[in-house]
């Protein structure tokens, strides 16, 4: 009996969504006589039962467009706002699934997707998921799509600033994208030779950053250009982040654990302007004019990279012949140089750092570049 399947994209949206809707679906329908469905705006439309037939239509011509044809959101299924309230919606979206007769659901997204399709997958569904992010932090994959695009993005920008940071002998700091994972802005920042490249993953010292400037001025070189993960944190900042999740983890009752958690959740939310605090201090410390870029999402709207079209696409058939097989309750990740069916509840809730030991750290601080500490 042919398969029915439903696909959905969650989270933030990204290049090369639509490649992989296009690939999974076209080997679904034409290779293996499936019937796909799309539920729109994530696990919303999967609650809400709002769909729309994927036919060949719908999937054609979409290879080369940004965003995704679906819509996105961020709902979790068991946490949804529905009229202001949180609502466990898991109910309803094993009812959706019966309803349409599926026999699988695809689910296309980043970390915070594979954590609730996992959940689905215990409720009883049978769930694939593809890895996609432009923050390329999902675990046991060595690259998601979205990752590739907004690299090349943000290596435009940094190519771009260069020139007018040198004829106005300025300090520009970019911020970038990434979440809590620095492989954008350590990417970006060598491909667009930054002179100081600030990870999440390594706390600076603002006075290591100025003296990294002072030396190249001292050098003769009168602009600097500074690439910041959105997640880089100074050592204080670290410190006191480091102290809070130990206070979250050490709970003892629910009411500690939840207190600790909303501290955790103040202080990254007001993390968010680190980069504008950053600029000013730099700019006082060094006494040399400092302005600020934020990329934002720039980095993920637009056309996908060649390279995202390609890795979207072959994720997408290869899950088609991952459903035929009737597999369940695994992610399609990258290992080397193959595609491998990791099993969800081995990556859910686990992000993907850069290693302190990873090659491209080492090759930074090997052409001169800081990384303030
Ligand atoms: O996960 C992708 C991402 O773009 C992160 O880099 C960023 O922190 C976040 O999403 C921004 O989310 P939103 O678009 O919901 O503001």
């Amino acid at each position: 009996m042919a398969q029915h399947i439903g696909i959905l994209t969650s989270g933030g949206d990204c290049p090369g969504l639509n490649a992989a809707i296009r690939g999974l679906g076209k080997a679904a329908r034409e290779h293996y006589g499936m019937r796909v469905i799309g539920f729109l705006n994530g696990f919303r439309g999967l609650a809400q039962d709002q769909t729309v037939e994927l036919d060949g239509a719908m999937l054609s011509g979409i290879l080369t467009d940004g965003g995704t044809i679906l819509g996105t959101s961020r709902d979790k299924p068991h946490r949804m706002n529905i009229g202001g309230k949180e609502i466990d919606m898991t109910a309803a979206i094993i009812a959706t699934y019966h309803k349409h007769h599926l026999d699988a659901l695809v689910c296309i997204g980043g970390g915070g997707t594979q954590k609730n399709a996992l959940r689905l997958a215990e409720a009883g569904l049978n769930v694939v998921t593809l890895p996609k992010t432009i923050d390329n932090d999902i675990s046991l994959t060595d690259r998601t799509f979205g990752f590739d695009t907004a690299l090349q993005i943000a290596t435009e920008a940094i190519d771009r600033l260069h020139s007018t940071a040198t004829s106005h002998e300025r300090i520009i700091v970019v911020e970038v994208m990434g979440h809590r994972a620095g492989w954008l802005a350590l990417e970006a920042g060598i491909a667009g030779g930054a002179d100081v490249i600030l990870l999440p993953e390594i706390p600076y010292e603002l006075r290591n950053i100025a003296k990294a400037i002072r030396r190249r001025t001292q050098s003769g070189k009168r602009f600097s250009i500074v690439v910041v993960a959105e997640g880089a944190m100074s050592t204080d900042d670290a410190r006191e982040v480091a102290a809070l999740v130990m206070e979250r983890d050490k709970a003892d009752s629910k009411k500690d654990r939840t207190e600790a958690k909303e501290k955790l959740r103040k202080f990254h939310d007001e993390h968010v302007g680190h980069t504008i605090r950053l600029t000013r201090n730099l700019e006082k410390l060094t006494g040399q004019e400092t302005r600020l870029t934020i990329l934002g999402h720039l980095q993920r709207g637009g056309t996908p990279s060649a390279s995202d079209r390609v890795f979207a696409t072959w994720l997408g058939t290869e899950c088609a012949e991952v459903l035929n097989e009737r597999r369940y309750g695994v992610m399609l990740g990258l290992q080397g140089s193959e595609l491998k069916h990791v099993p969800l509840a081995a990556l859910a809730g686990k992000i993907r750092q850069v290693p302190l030991d990873h090659p491209l750290i080492a090759s930074g601080r090997q052409v001169g570049t800081s990384f303030g500490d």
